[in-house]
């Protein structure tokens, strides 16, 4: 065997040995290494830009919520109100004998974002009977007129179609559909008159809150 012949031979054998370089590997171990990178860069970018928005959304949308919320708030439409319930007048300034007192309730009535103090949010009729205290809406229930009481007859009369209602409230005539609405009422550990004033809806014999 010639010394040429004894070269190549070692060099057949030592060929394993030898790294692999990009050129020679296949092209699909080429192509699995050079897209892994950039896609792990992807998925970091992609997490670090979920974090920032809601960094920035978070308190947007907190700031949202407490700017809108009055316009969804129901319940706090009457500043100092209670439950629902608009303070009255001391049970001690109502008539021992029964007979109905007409009260303005008055309250700072907030409209979204806007505050009026001081306003007439509506008027009732209120008795005292047997430790009782009872509130009628004075809205006609036929049509909304102003009910009025008449001292004379002990009874309530709506000046526009001629419905009448007895002291307890009743129709006494067949013109409204139903009785005046009572209200709810407290009376608090000072003695005021608290009262739940609500209208309803017009013409119909149920009552329903509106
Ligand atoms: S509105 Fe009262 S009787 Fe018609």
């Amino acid at each position: 065997m010639s010394a040429t012949s004894s070269v190549q031979t070692a060099t057949a054998h030592a060929a394993p040995l030898e790294s692999v370089s990009a050129e020679s590997a296949p092209i699909e171990a080429v192509a699995a290494t050079s897209s892994a990178v950039p896609r792990r860069s992807a998925v970091v970018a992609l997490a670090a830009a979920g974090s920032a928005l809601v960094a920035i959304l978070t308190p947007v949308v907190s700031g949202a919520t407490v700017f809108l919320d009055p316009v969804f708030r129901k319940q706090s439409a009457f500043r100092g109100a209670k439950e629902g319930f608009l303070p009255a007048i001391p049970v001690a300034d109502l008539p021992s004998d029964g007979s109905p007192r007409l009260v303005t309730l008055i309250a700072d009535r907030v409209d979204a974002w806007n505050v009026f103090v001081h306003q007439a949010i509506g008027k009732v009729y209120l008795r005292q009977i047997e430790g009782q205290v009872i509130a009628f809406n004075n809205i006609c229930p036929h049509l909304g007129c102003k009910v009025t009481y008449r001292h004379d007859g002990n009874d309530f009369l709506c000046p526009c179609h001629g419905a009448v209602f007895g002291a307890d409230g009743a129709c006494t005539n067949e013109i409204a559909p139903r009785g005046m609405d009572v209200l709810e009422t407290r009376v608090d550990e000072n003695g005021l008159v608290w009262v739940k004033y609500q209208n309803f809806r017009r013409g119909t014999a149920e009552k329903v809150a509106v």
